[in-house]
């Protein structure tokens, strides 16, 4: 197998996306391996998963630095330093400038608990509540200079039931994240694609 790429995981809470990544780069064939995971916020729960699994983490708050530029300089120097290859953003609730995006794309990646270009941004599973939709998911994809506007790698759907909440709701989407964000990961390295448009599209190797 060719060598695995590096990826860096940003992160700001509890890390069950991260959880699912670190078990899924325990694979022999996973493609990809998880060298440093970064959170904005002290004490975060995923600082604990990455500390289990023997990955070196920062904290790097948003609250230290006196503006965006510098926050993310930290950011992308403490990245350059573990020497990634691709950066993943997984329940990382800052939204990141051009300058972020510019310093990796396009090997940026986010899941968000959507099925987009639907409810992009926070407070997304109520907002599916109140809009009254009968189909919710999550989708992931590359990340742009917008908010949750990049292109998609894959989605999955799940129904929304009349009794659901947003915490209800919001744990029948997580089961599907945890799912098909290792996948899409898999699939994004270890498969020739190009951009047509906005489409990704996979060549299938030879
Ligand atoms: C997930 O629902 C993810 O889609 C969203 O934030 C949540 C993070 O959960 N961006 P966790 O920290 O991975 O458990």
């Amino acid at each position: 197998m060719a060598e695995r790429q590096r990826v860096g995981v940003l992160v700001s809470g509890r890390g069950s996306n991260l959880q699912a990544l670190i078990d899924a780069a325990g694979a022999a064939d996973f493609p990809a391996r998880i060298v440093g995971v970064i959170s904005n916020k002290r004490g975060a729960y995923a600082l604990e998963r990455a500390r289990a699994a023997d990955i070196p983490s920062a904290t790097i708050s948003h609250r230290q630095f006196e503006g965006r530029a510098a926050f993310e300089e930290a950011l992308i120097a403490q990245l350059r330093d573990w020497q990634v290859d691709w950066v993943v953003l997984a329940g990382f609730m800052r939204v990141l400038t051009p300058t972020f995006i510019r310093a990796f794309a396009p090997r940026i990646l986010n899941i968000h608990p959507s099925l987009l270009p639907a409810f992009p941004g926070v407070g997304v599973q109520q907002a599916a509540l109140d809009y009254g939709v009968r189909v919710s998911g999550c989708t992931v994809h590359l990340v742009d200079e917008g908010t949750d506007t990049g292109p998609i790698i894959a989605q999955a759907a799940v129904p929304v039931r009349d009794d659901d909440n947003a915490e209800s709701l919001a744990a029948r989407i997580l089961v599907e994240e945890h799912r098909i964000f290792p996948a899409a990961i898999r699939q994004i390295i270890s498969k020739p694609w190009r951009l047509v448009g906005r489409r990704i599209v996979f060549e299938d190797a030879p």
